[in-house]
């Protein structure tokens, strides 16, 4: 599968016929157990937290999609982030860019930071502003690029620069991205992780997370704790990931297209202060991202000039859902001040840029026209 393209091991990758049915589509293996000729004699599977083959399939496609050696699927997102802050040990620091997804915050500051892992928030971009953050106790540098919800862009490979030469783990939440648009690993990172429920399942219908690398001595542990820990998905949910995975290139694609209507819409919008989108060229970074994406993905950030609007903005809406979450086919919009980064000390979300005006667009696959009308509709009435 390695020397084929990115949509046919998407929809090929760990997934042969089965072997006794010949069943072209991987099938569900519900079972917990698995039956052992004798004490220690079987045929690879024992017990399904350990080890399932449905999950097995997944975690194969998805380590290929990213270019790794090694993939392990979680739970959640949540549960995949927990697995590789345990690769840390009580004494060690964590470096985190502060833009990151509100319950990242909240599990290192309010739990690992209990464990005895000190952080620091790097609320610059700036590769360089990282390097000074790093002491003789740093062990992983934490990022999102490009980060939720201001979709700003860190340079990939000068942190793996930073961390290469002092060994820390380069952490690269690749949620908004996905494989499709950006591979952390080829730039450096040692481990990529994603909210699987997001762009990879793609249809908002499956709580997942995974953890990819291709460094075999961080596997090991990795999937030690997911075997110790237990937060692994269930058979089904890794049927229906497998099922959305099959169609992540093509629904990048349109996501994107509809990204860019409305980002373009938005920005000769006069009742629209600021448009945030990796691809316009009043954004931060268009080289950066222009050098380590292959496109710019499905999401927009705007603030209004008059954010006393914003309630009726949210309640004119009709194809765009209030919602949380993102990257499913149907658009959903969101209030990240109050919603998706609440979690967030007030200090810091104001200090990084999210603002109480700011708005979350998560472009979904409606006709664009369509999804342009709504705006319009909520921004005009
Ligand atoms: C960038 C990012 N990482 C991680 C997570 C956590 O994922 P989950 O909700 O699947 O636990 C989210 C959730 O919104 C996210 O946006």
């Amino acid at each position: 599968m390695k020397n084929h393209q990115f949509r046919t091991r998407a929809i090929h990758a760990g997934q042969e016929a089965d072997a006794t049915t010949g069943s072209t589509i991987i099938p569900i293996h519900p079972s917990t157990t698995f039956t052992q000729s004798a004490p220690g004699e079987h045929k690879g599977y024992e017990y399904s937290r350990t080890g399932n083959p449905t999950r097995a399939a997944l975690e194969e496609c998805l380590a290929t999609l990213d270019g790794g050696l090694f993939g392990a699927a979680f739970a959640s997102g949540m549960a995949a982030t927990t697995a590789v802050a345990n690769l840390l040990s009580p004494g060690d620091h964590l470096i985190v860019g502060a833009e990151v997804y509100g319950g990242t915050y909240r599990l290192f500051s309010g739990i690992f930071e209990r464990w005895g892992i000190t952080t620091t928030y790097v609320q610059s971009r700036e590769a360089k502003d990282f390097a000074k953050a790093v002491t003789s106790k740093t062990r992983m540098i934490w990022i999102e690029t490009p980060t939720n919800p201001l979709l700003n862009i860190l340079d990939i490979a000068s942190l793996a620069e930073i961390s290469r030469n002092s060994e820390i783990m380069l952490v690269v939440d690749n949620t908004f991205a996905t494989p499709y648009l950006q591979k952390p690993l080829s730039m450096g990172a040692d481990i990529v992780v994603y909210s699987t429920t997001k762009y990879l399942n793609g249809h908002s219908d499956v709580i997942g997370g995974s953890v990819i690398t291709s460094n075999e001595p961080v596997f090991e542990q990795v999937k030690y704790y997911q075997n110790a820990a237990g937060a692994v998905p269930s058979p089904f949910d890794c049927w229906l990931l497998l099922r959305g995975l099959k169609t992540l290139a093509a629904r990048m694609e349109a996501h994107q297209l509809g990204a860019e209507k409305v980002a373009t819409f938005l920005l000769e919008h006069p009742a629209v202060s600021k448009v945030l989108y990796p691809g316009l060229e009043s954004h931060k970074g268009p080289q950066l991202a222009k050098k380590q994406m292959s496109g710019w993905g499905g999401m927009v950030s705007m603030e209004m000039h008059d954010p006393s609007l914003l309630d009726r903005f949210f309640r004119n809406l009709e194809l765009f859902a209030v919602a949380e979450s993102l990257g499913g086919v149907e658009s959903l919009a969101c209030h990240p001040y109050s919603m998706t980064h609440a979690s967030m000390p007030k200090d810091l979300r104001e200090a990084i840029g999210i603002t109480s005006g700011l708005v979350r667009l998560s472009v979904g696959l409606e006709d664009p026209d369509d999804l342009v009308a709504d705006l319009r509709y909520a921004l005009e009435s």
